[in-house]
């Protein structure tokens, strides 16, 4: 498996950090003063205490491969939660790999991919690494998928659209009656690929899933990961749900197994409804939190539906992030074109505290 340029950048951040960052990324309290790390999209709550119980009781296990019995019960609670039979289901180590999976099993031999610009890209870059066509659609004024200019890219030779919902890193998202009728209007041999990875922090009647759209005719394949709402980032789980066929090409195109301790995790973690809620509500508030010192600071954001805020720091973001590592703080990297916008990502309740107030030092200086 190659080194994304998250792993690298990741690993060096941290690296120059010193190990007051990693204990910072483990989600412990550092010591001695690491970086504050708000631009990868984790969700530093997490993992549930039932994740946690899950994982320590299972080390001294740690010798032994999952067994299949155990792959296969993680899968059929992810059935049961979402009202599919588990041929629907397919597991892997984290939803990157089966993003990867599946754009190298559209992208191959110069498939046609529609995808927004910007948007998450690990399924266009491997599919492009893969002999893909790519074709990127820049998002609209509000930065959510320009559905229209989408469908209007579509060739004979598209084999595949992603749509990222909500979208990262802009954060924006788009109602789900809108996917259906887009889905609906593509000739019936396009796959969508929708990734819901942020859906758990959608504002209430923004959006939905389009999951149970994987049981009728029409080719969708819906991502979700333990990564997010979950805060399981490092434990690597994710699942896709897709048509049966869909989903057995799928499986087959995965290159690793789950471990012991994402499959063990993952379960305890889909029970535990309190910590997922809990999550929830503290990351919107924070998110509200930030908008309004946004607003405050007549800073433009997009409208944000994930656990990270997307907004214009009003300088080249080469500047703002330099002087946000100044005081500390890792912030999101550059998404072409929009050079002044920065991708925040909503810490604990201090991290945000201490993130708006060297925002605020920022602007007063500017
Ligand atoms: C939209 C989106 N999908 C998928 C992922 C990858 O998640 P995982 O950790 O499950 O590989 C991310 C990670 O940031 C993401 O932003």
């Amino acid at each position: 498996m190659s080194i994304s340029r998250r792993n690298l950048l990741s690993a060096s951040a941290l690296l120059l950090a010193g190990p007051g960052a990693l204990l910072r990324a483990a989600g412990a309290k550092p010591a001695g003063g690491g970086p504050l790390v708000l631009c990868w999209n984790e969700n530093p709550y997490g993992p549930s205490p039932a994740a946690r119980a899950a994982v320590s009781q299972s080390i001294a296990e740690g010798c032994r491969y999952p067994a299949d019995e155990e792959i296969a019960a993680l899968g059929a609670a992810i059935a049961a939660q979402e009202g599919l039979s588990v041929d629907h289901v397919v597991t892997g180590t984290g939803s990157g790999e089966l993003l990867c999976a599946l754009g190298l099993l559209y992208g191959r031999d110069g498939g046609e991919i529609i995808a927004a610009r910007p948007t998450y890209d690990e399924l266009p870059h491997y599919a492009q690494r893969s002999g893909a066509a790519l074709k990127l659609v820049a998002v609209d004024a509000q930065l959510r998928h320009d559905l229209p200019a989408m469908h209007a890219a579509v060739s004979p030779a598209t084999r595949a659209v992603y749509l990222c919902n909500p979208n990262n890193p802009t954060g924006t998202a788009l109602p789900a009656a809108q996917i259906r009728e887009f889905i609906r209007g593509l000739p019936p041999a396009v796959t969508t690929i929708v990734d819901e990875a942020y859906m758990d922090f959608v504002a209430a009647g923004a959006t939905g899933s389009v999951a149970d759209l994987v049981t009728t005719e029409q080719r969708v394949v819906v991502l979700r990961t333990f990564s997010k709402i979950h805060g399981m980032a490092g434990i690597r789980c994710g699942y896709a749900l897709a048509p049966k066929e869909i989903a057995a090409t799928l499986a087959a195109a995965r290159m690793t197994s789950p471990n012991l301790f994402a499959v063990r995790a993952a379960r305890a973690s889909l029970a535990d409804v309190d910590f997922l809620a809990d999550c929830r509500r503290r990351i919107l508030a924070s998110r509200a939190r930030i908008t309004a010192e946004l607003g405050n600071l007549k800073l433009r954001y997009a409208e944000p539906h994930g656990n990270f805020v997307f907004f214009d720091t009003g300088m080249p973001l080469a500047r703002f992030t330099g002087l946000m590592r100044e005081r500390n703080i890792l912030v999101g990297r550059l998404f072409p074109p929009f050079d002044t916008w920065c991708r925040i990502t909503i810490g604990t309740e201090p991290e945000v505290g201490e993130f708006l107030q060297a925002l605020r030092a920022i602007r007063a200086s500017a």
